[in-house]
This record gives C-alpha cells, structure tokens and sequence, in this order.
C-alpha cells in the first residue's frame, strides 16, 4: 500500500504534537553506562541535526518533475522531526553537563556525500539504510542504559522512525518502477553495496554502545540484513493501487 503525499505531510503534522518526552525527569544515568555510550550519543545527535538543505534541493527538483507539489512539504515536515532528535539528544547532553559535539568523522563524511547528492534515488537508499541502522541503534541505546528520561527519548524517536522508513520505502517503490529490469538488477547489486559500507562503518562507529544494549557484531549485521531484505523485498510487491492510480510520470533516476 502507498500513502500520498498529502497522508504523509498529515501523518507529520499530527506527530509533532506529540509530547512523549517528560522534561521533568532529570537523567539517572550510571557512571559505567554513560562511559559505554557518551561518544554515540554525542555522534547521533550530531547527525539528527543537519539543516536539511540538501535533501529538500533533492525532493524540490524531483516534485516538479513529478507534479508533486505536497511532497516537499512532507520531506519538510519529516526534516523537522530529524531536527527533534536532535534537539531531544542535545538537551540531554546539555542535562549531562557535557558538551555536544560539533564534529565527527562519520557526520563529516555523510555531510559531503549529501553535498553532492543530488538524486532523491540516491537520497532515498542512504536514509533508508541510515533509518534502518537508527531503529537498531535506539533499541541499544534504552537497552544500555536504566535512565527513564533517556529511555524515554529513545523510544519517542524509534516511534517516529518506524514510520520514516515507511515513509522512504514507499518513495523507494515509486523510483524503482521507473526502471526497465536489468537497470532494477543492477540498481539492487549498487544499493547492497552501499548498504554493506555503511553497516560495517556504523559497527566501528558505534560498536561499543551497541554492545552495551545486548546487540554484538553478528546481532546487529542479522537485524541490519533483515531489515534491508524487507526494504528490497517490498520495491518488488505487486504494484500497490495507489501507484496505478496515481500514474506517476518517468522520474530520472541515479543508475
Ligand atoms: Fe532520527
Ligand atoms: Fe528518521
């Protein structure tokens, strides 16, 4: 099933009212816990507050291209929700005593890629394997530790990931039928490439805290699998209606 635009932009409106988080909490957090998962906390909420400029370059130049014109609302909106995480995380940082980071080289490095990427193809794999990996991550993260304020926050965020990756899997399945089948095959071989980098730098990254939620090497590359297989499985179901319905013209696409 596919949603429209405008169900997404409604669906991101009605969340960010949600308050999940009580603020009057104070952090509970153990020496040994914090030692074990500071630095990726301080990483995360680094990457959860980029500005978004780039992406909605991406989705402005591809709407027109579509006749879409609600869908960079609802990339807007899901930006904004990104922001959240990032405030959310900062605050508890900032609730820590600590000081958030300002650079980080794995940020660093998917900031230049987002650079240049201009393709909301190329956008769309990259956060779905980046959303995949923050479902892990987050679960970890209220694993590791027994602070309900940041129990809390975790689990405000892993509510509204679930739905982004909807959200992208759903953008995924329109791009990949503009494909004939051998650019499908192809485009399916360069995204499990992509996918295998990024896991593997996400575990040398993070590994430590990841271990500290219960989820060692081979537990997080099975949760990743899964989670990519499911992502690749649902860009070949049969074609959803509203897809027929919608008649989507010819989208240019990376590969
Ligand atoms: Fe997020
Ligand atoms: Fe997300």
């Amino acid at each position: 099933m596919l949603h429209s635009s405008v169900f997404w932009k409604n669906h991101f409106e009605h969340n960010l009212t949600k308050q999940r988080v009580d603020w009057s909490l104070r952090p509970a957090i153990s020496a040994h816990e914090k030692q074990n998962i500071l630095y990726s906390l301080k990483a995360w909420q680094l990457g959860e507050t980029s500005d978004g400029s780039h992406l909605m370059a991406a989705a402005n130049k591809y709407a027109g291209r579509i006749n879409d014109p609600v869908y960079p609302e609802a990339v807007k909106l899901f930006i904004t929700e990104e922001q959240k995480h990032g405030n959310n995380l900062g605050r508890y940082i900032d609730l820590l005593g600590e000081t958030r980071l300002k650079k980080d080289w794995g940020d660093t490095l998917f900031r230049k890629i987002r650079y240049l990427n201009t393709s909301m193809e190329l956008w769309t794999i990259t956060v779905i394997i980046v959303e995949s990996a923050a479902q892990v991550f987050y679960t970890a993260l209220h694993n590791a530790t027994a602070c309900p304020l940041l129990r809390q926050i975790c689990t405000d965020i892993l509510i509204d990931e679930a739905h982004h990756l909807k959200f992208q899997n759903e953008r995924m399945y329109i791009l990949f039928q503009q494909k004939k089948f051998y650019n499908k095959a192809i485009s399916i071989g360069l995204y499990a490439v992509l996918f295998f980098a990024t896991i593997h730098a996400i575990w040398f990254a993070h590994g430590k805290a990841l271990k500290a939620g219960g989820v060692a090497k081979p537990e997080f590359m099975k949760q990743m699998y899964y989670r990519f297989f499911k992502s690749m499985q649902f860009l070949h179901a049969p074609q959803p209606q509203e897809a027929t319905a919608l008649q989507y013209p010819e989208a240019r696409v990376l590969f």
